[in-house]
């Protein structure tokens, strides 16, 4: 198999998720809603869930000949890529909120509420959760409508109660308090695990995966997801805020449980490795003709630096 160019490959899926982006959010919105939904979306972020997404989609089409390689599943995965995106944008920005972590710094820039005011975030929040949905359902034969209902309740259940909403509940439940290594780890799986996995099993739903692929996909996303919140609280202590584009050091100033406030930094440091070991184990596992581009970005989440 030839090399893997992983720049290229990226930099080839983020220009289309870019301008779907760019085409699709704060479009027909009140002028200052709008404004606050494309400034919480658009310039900035790593794009590592529309990464997995895409990345998901081409380890099960590449062996799939022309069903899974249907415009069809090349459209919803695009979709879904953007969708992915948007409930992410919405977290960060209600995340960010005076009644949540009160940040003022993300991205690189002053965050909505600071910029808009706690009203239009709120809102912006609201209305970037629901274009998500709305991405996933459009009209028209071009995505079939099974794969369109399959992708919204994979990203509804990682969203809500049960996975990001959920874990922030357990989040803002637990500042000041200790929490058991066990508690910790499935506060990070609901808060952050669940978004990443879910993206990369809705990638490889918009494609033929044997139910064995999916299982071993489902093993590799939790890991790299777990790992992606152990690694956010390690470079929380040790970058600064201008390497981050948010408020370094926030989590020990709010007293927030953390992987490196329960087992200190190397040992988290550790666990992150051992995850990667784990997350790299499953894609083998998977037996997948194409993962280059799921291992490349585990090893990123590992080893990033912002
Ligand atoms: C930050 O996520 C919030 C967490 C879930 C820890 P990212 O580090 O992916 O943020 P962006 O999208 O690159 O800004
Ligand atoms: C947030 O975790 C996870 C979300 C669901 C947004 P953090 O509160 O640690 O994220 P940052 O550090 O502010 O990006
Ligand atoms: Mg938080
Ligand atoms: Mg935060
Ligand atoms: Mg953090």
């Amino acid at each position: 198999m030839d090399t893997f160019d992983f720049a290229s490959w990226s930099q080839a899926c983020l220009l289309r998720v870019e301008q779907a982006l760019s085409d699709g959010v704060g479009v027909g919105a009140p002028a200052g809603l709008g404004e606050a939904m494309r400034y919480a979306v658009l310039d900035g972020g790593k794009r590592l869930r529309p990464l997995l997404v895409l990345a998901a989609r081409q380890a099960v089409a590449a062996g799939d000949g022309k069903a899974s390689a249907s415009a069809g599943f090349d459209e919803a995965a695009l979709r879904a890529a953007c969708a992915v995106e948007l409930i992410h944008a919405y977290s960060l920005v209600h995340d960010d909120m005076p009644c949540m972590d009160n940040d003022v710094l993300r991205r690189g820039k002053p965050t909505v509420h600071v910029q808009f005011g706690q009203a239009q975030a709120l809102l912006a929040g609201d209305a970037l959760q629901a274009l998500a949905f709305e991405l996933l359902a459009p009209e028209g034969a071009a995505v079939p409508e099974p794969v369109q209902a399959r992708l919204c309740r994979l990203l509804a259940r990682a969203a809500g109660a049960q996975g990001m909403a959920g874990g922030q509940a357990i989040d803002l439940a637990h500042v000041g308090c200790g929490m058991t290594e066990d508690a910790l780890r499935h506060m990070h799986r609901l808060k952050t695990g669940a978004l990443l996995q879910a993206s990369v099993l809705m990638g490889a739903h918009c494609g033929n995966a044997a139910p064995a692929a999916l299982q071993a996909l489902a093993d590799y996303g939790a890991a790299l997801g777990l790992a992606f919140q152990v690694v956010d609280d390690i470079l929380d202590v040790t970058q600064d805020s201008a390497t981050l584009g948010k408020t370094a050091g926030k989590d020990a100033e709010q007293g927030k449980p953390t992987y490196v406030s329960l087992l200190g930094l190397e040992r988290a440091q550790a666990y992150a490795s051992e995850l990667l070991v784990q997350a790299m184990a499953a894609l083998d596992a998977a037996a997948l003709p194409d993962t280059r581009a799921l291992a490349a970005l585990a090893q990123m989440v590992v080893n990033r630096s912002h």
